[in-house]
């Protein structure tokens, strides 16, 4: 077994620790063809993971990043919140690259629908907050917080109801569920629902997917059977619902902790964390970002990084990375190492800053002088340079936690891996 692979264990999670797109797809694949299921905990198609294989880019939203190797099992969580038509328009670009995951998919009978209507409503209640308060948070627009409301109030759409409407002998009545939520949602926010868009849309899937379901115990199974399981997190620590930047978060628990229950793994299942950071630090959406840099240097690491969403197209805001933001994701999910990413988007800076904070408690800027040489495509750490060395071991100093995994590329192999 590689000497990395060790202190990972049987029960790896991967999770992001700044406010996502640090590159947890990119991790996860390179780690899938070393486990035996990939599981996908929570969130919905607010996320993009990206991973680039022999140069050719495949985003996912729903499945997990590790979907393209072969003959891994694949699972979709209780914590979740799937649109369909977007699942099932994932799992057909992965058919026509040639890769046929529905065999290996399981998807837990308790995730919840996004109804194609959330995503109005979502529109909606940004309008509301924007007119209201002024404090838009500046989602996806997937209908992510509708999806979680609907589950908080025990009114959701479960996974496991598509059976119930379309092949349990005793079919329940979709239409007339539909109908009702109709009513409701213009009554609550004046939006249109396409009951007829809804219902066929819900068979479409259930078609596609429905010899998926699977009741979330198979997690045990997977357990007895000692099979390797990698925990994909998505979103991140500080879009948690409830230790995030609240209100500037997303609506579900992006910890590990939050990816267990998503899951269903009892807390000590668990063996190793990886807490993905980018060298720097970007976000998208509102909120506060204390190391933002918003002028030219904003612009720089922006367009080095190719920082717009892999789910919206918008533009990331960009800045430096953040010491205390780091220590907590640390220590909020028992991170026992990092994986770095895009350290090669740092290649050209003269200066590399990194916040901490001064006596007072206000911003501090550590500077690092740059290093100002190419390290894309480095996979040796004794290969960086002098300076790029100095700039991770501070990160370790900092956190107590060693830099396990370096990103110097989008590519799958441009990954340095220390023992
Ligand atoms: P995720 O949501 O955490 O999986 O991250 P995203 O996929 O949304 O965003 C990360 C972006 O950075 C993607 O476009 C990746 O292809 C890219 N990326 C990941 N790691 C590296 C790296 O080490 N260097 C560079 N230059 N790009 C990277
Ligand atoms: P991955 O998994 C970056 C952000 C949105 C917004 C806030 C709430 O790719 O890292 P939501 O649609 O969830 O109600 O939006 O959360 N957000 C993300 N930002 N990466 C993500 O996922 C995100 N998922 C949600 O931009 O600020
Ligand atoms: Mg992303």
């Amino acid at each position: 077994m590689d000497t990395f692979l060790k202190p990972l264990g049987p029960v790896c999670a991967v999770i992001g620790a700044q406010w996502g797109d640090e590159g947890k797809g990119k991790v996860i694949d390179i780690l899938a063809e070393h486990f035996d299921v990939i599981a996908r905990a929570c969130g919905g198609a607010n996320a993009g993971h990206t991973i680039v294989v022999n140069g050719k880019k495949h985003v996912f939203h729903l499945l997990p990043a590790g979907s393209l190797h072969e003959g891994k099992k694949i699972l979709l969580g209780s914590g979740m919140v799937i649109h369909l038509p977007t699942l099932v328009e994932e799992i057909q670009t992965l058919r026509d690259a040639g890769v046929d995951v529905v065999p290996r998919l399981g998807i837990s009978t308790e995730a919840h629908i996004v109804l194609d209507y959330y995503r109005d409503i979502d529109t909606v209640m940004e309008q509301r907050r924007t007119e209201g308060n002024g404090k838009k948070i500046g989602t996806t627009n997937r209908g992510i917080g509708p999806a979680y409301t609907e589950k908080a109030a025990r009114t959701g759409m479960r996974m496991g109801d598509l059976r119930a409407f379309f092949s349990s002998p005793m079919k329940a009545n979709l239409q007339q569920e539909l109908q009702r939520r109709k009513s409701l949602a213009k009554e609550m926010y004046g939006v249109d629902v396409d009951t007829a868009k809804e219902e066929s849309m819900l068979r479409a899937a259930y078609d596609a997917i429905g010899t998926c379901l699977v009741p979330m115990e198979i997690i045990y199974d997977f357990l007895d059977a000692k099979k390797r399981i990698l925990v994909e997190g998505a979103q991140a620590t500080l879009l948690d619902i409830d230790h995030g930047t609240y209100p500037y978060v997303t609506s579900s628990s992006t910890t590990a902790a939050g990816a267990l229950q998503g899951l269903g793994l009892p807390p000590n299942a668990l063996t190793s964390c990886i807490g993905v950071a980018k060298a720097y630090c970007t976000r998208v959406g509102e909120g506060t970002f204390l190391t933002e840099e918003t002028g030219a240097i904003g612009e720089r690491l922006r367009e080095r990084g190719g920082e717009y969403g892999a789910t919206t197209g918008r533009p990331r805001r960009c800045g430096w990375l953040h010491m205390p933001d780091l220590n907590f994701s640390s220590r909020i999910n028992g991170c026992t190492c990092w994986n770095i990413t895009k350290l090669d988007v740092l290649d050209e800076e003269d200066v590399v800053r990194v916040g901490g904070v001064d006596e007072s408690g206000f911003l501090s800027l550590e500077e690092f002088p740059g290093w100002k040489t190419s390290t894309r495509g480095i996979t040796q750490f004794a290969d960086l340079p002098e300076r790029a060395q100095t700039f991770l071991r501070h990160i370790e100093d900092k956190t107590s936690i060693p830099v396990q995994f370096i990103g110097t590329g989008p590519g799958r192999e441009e990954m340095i891996i220390r023992p």
